[in-house]
């Protein structure tokens, strides 16, 4: 449980300081859930700059470049497509070997990879859940 959007990213640098190399993380939650706060501490976790991460629902996917390496930033539930397409774009954004590459997507992809669901409780409440799916 998170209590407060510095909570959340600190959730957020912890998982980046634990995480290996090529590691997917895909994000799932409703709208203002804490998906973004979270990336924020993500980005900051690998030392680089929280205030470049945006929502990338119109960009596609953005890079943010960090001294430990590119996090790649992807949203795959406001793309067209079956989820087997959606597959198809995850593994062509793996091909550009990010250090990390986090997908908003409310779907785990069939390989190994980090499933982290938001929940709005309410207030500045927010259930965070860590699924590793090996
Ligand atoms: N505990 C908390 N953790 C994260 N965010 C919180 C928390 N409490 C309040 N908030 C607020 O909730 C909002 C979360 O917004 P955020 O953009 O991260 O959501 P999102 O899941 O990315 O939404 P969207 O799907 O629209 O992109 C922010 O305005 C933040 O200040
Ligand atoms: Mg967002």
């Amino acid at each position: 449980m998170s209590r407060s959007p510095k909570e959340t990213e600190e959730v957020g640098m912890k998982l980046a300081r634990e995480l290996p190399k090529g590691s997917v993380l895909i994000l799932e939650g409703e709208m203002g859930s804490g998906k973004t706060v979270f990336v924020r501490g993500v980005v900051s976790g690998m030392g680089g700059d929280p205030s470049e991460v945006v929502s990338p629902t119109y960009l596609g996917a953005i890079p943010y470049e960090t001294p430990l390496g590119c996090v790649l930033h992807a949203d795959l539930y406001r793309r067209q497509g079956f989820p087997e397409e959606k597959v198809k774009w995850l593994e062509a954004f793996l091909e550009e070997e990010p250090t990390l590459l986090v997908v908003e997507w409310g779907k785990a992809p069939p390989f190994p990879c980090w499933e982290v669901h938001f929940t709005d409780k309410g207030g500045m409440e927010r259930g965070i859940k860590i699924i590793r799916h090996e």
